[in-house]
């Protein structure tokens, strides 16, 4: 599990930020909830494989029960339980803390959080869109450009087609997706032994092979004609990508018909989201899922949304040396002189921080040399000294640490608009939103 030093927690809460504007921006709410849920939630909802890395135990009440791998299990409960009485189309996204057992590894963590964004209640790939549209514009707001990553899509009921056009047994095409899910991943040759291993004739093989490989929808439109089988999951996929460009995202995007998600309750357009050189694990990854809520006998609801982690895009922005170095931020240090000016002290500190600066003081017995160690360490934009002769007069010491310079003012002046002795007057908090 993770712990969060002062500096990882600046990064995690810059992100957080980050996700939260983006989301918020694009009209979706937020929303939570606890990080333990029935087991069973997981057990019926969620894959094989997340079932296999739950955290889970028995409670005192004898319940199983299980930290959550994933939020869509919660997020249809949640939506399910309040049924009609939410007006739809809904847009909503949460910050979840994900537990997994996973065999660790780059990208891979036992514990995660999850930036959630999803779309009940639109059948149409607009969902999608806007889904991408507000996951490429974080992205695009954290510095990475289409050079930098790419979305692949595609539609899970298009590999559906393409395995009964190629005639491969029903029975055989889980088993024939988890093996399509893996390309890219696993060199073609074992890919090649687990199909024949599915029982699928190396012609068949060579033919899906050579399919996947395709990056243009016509050889999968003219293989469904000609089969007599529906092709309205290339027609989705034509209308999203045409979407996309008025969203100005297209060049972020890219038609990629190995991605089936390792996910089962996904329906329609599938998608993932990678770093350009393919050196790390999916940033985001999400898609359509028609029929999840009615298993929780909410109707009929068509849904869509994905689960953007953080742990991946932080070790692509450190790569790119796009991670901002945060420090505290302190405006004001106060020093006092000794004991006697204490009291002092925390009056006018207590000015300041009501008026919104961000202010410190010396809580301990300190000499003055240690107390400026202090306030440098700080990176304190001024140090406020309280003197006791300059006191006496109603002056305060507002030192610049880097220049050693002095000035002394009187406290009265000084409180009446402290942010004009910052040198960099676009904090004081008049300037501040
Ligand atoms: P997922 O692909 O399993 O989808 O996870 C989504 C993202 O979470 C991944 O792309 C990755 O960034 C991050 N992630 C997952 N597992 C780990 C881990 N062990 N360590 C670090 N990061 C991880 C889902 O979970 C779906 N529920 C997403 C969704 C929402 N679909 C519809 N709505």
């Amino acid at each position: 599990m993770r712990d969060f030093y002062p500096d990882q927690m600046r990064t995690r809460n810059w992100l957080f930020s980050r996700w939260r504007e983006s989301a918020t921006r694009y009209g979706f709410e937020e929303y939570s909830s606890s990080v333990v849920e029935q087991e069973e939630l997981f057990i019926l909802k969620s894959g094989e494989e997340i079932v296999s890395q739950l955290f889970n135990f028995t409670d005192k009440g004898g319940r199983r029960m299980a930290l959550r791998p994933e939020m869509t299990p919660t997020f249809a409960r949640m939506i399910a339980a309040k049924g009609g009485a939410l007006a739809k189309p809904l847009k909503w996204f949460s910050i979840a803390q994900c537990f997994r057992y996973e065999r660790m590894s780059k990208g891979r963590k036992r514990e995660h959080y999850q930036w959630n964004l999803d779309v009940v209640g639109v059948p149409e790939v607009t969902a999608e869109a806007e889904l991408l549209a507000v996951a490429l514009d974080a992205l695009g707001g954290l510095g990475l450009s289409a050079k930098d990553v790419v979305v692949r899509i595609s539609h899970r009921g298009l590999m559906g087609a393409v395995l009964e056009g190629l005639d491969i047994a029903q029975e055989s095409w889980t088993g024939v997706f988890g093996i399509i899910d893996k390309r890219g991943k696993e060199p073609d040759e074992t890919l090649w032994k687990l199909m024949e291993a599915q029982g699928v004739p190396e012609s068949t093989i060579r033919a899906l092979f050579s399919l996947l490989d395709e990056n243009t929808f016509d050889p999968f439109y003219e293989l469904l004609e000609q089969k007599g089988l529906p092709t309205a999951s290339v027609e989705d996929l034509r209308t999203l990508f045409g979407y996309l460009e008025a969203y100005g995202v297209r060049d972020y995007c890219e038609f990629s018909p190995s991605i089936v998600r390792g996910l089962p309750y996904y329906t329609g357009i599938v998608f993932e989201c990678f770093d350009r050189e393919g050196t790390f694990r999916a940033v985001f990854g999400g898609g359509r899922y028609d029929s999840l809520l009615e298993l929780f006998g909410a109707g009929p609801l068509p849904s869509a949304g994905l689960g953007f982690g953080d742990v991946v895009i932080q070790e692509i922005l450190q790569e790119k040396g796009l991670l901002p170095g945060l420090s505290r931020r302190i405006d004001f240090f106060l020093v006092p002189f000794s004991q006697e000016e204490r009291v002092q002290a925390f009056r006018t500190v207590q000015q300041l921080r009501k008026q919104g600066f961000y202010c410190d003081l010396v809580l301990n017995a300190k000499k003055l040399k240690g107390a400026l160690r202090e306030g440098a360490r700080l990176r304190a934009k001024r140090v406020v000294l309280l003197l006791p002769d300059e006191l006496k007069q109603g002056l305060l010491v507002l030192r610049d640490l880097e220049s050693g310079q002095e000035e002394r003012i009187p406290e009265e002046r000084f409180l009446a608009d402290p942010g004009r002795f910052l040198q960099d007057d676009s904090n004081s908090p008049s300037r501040r939103t």
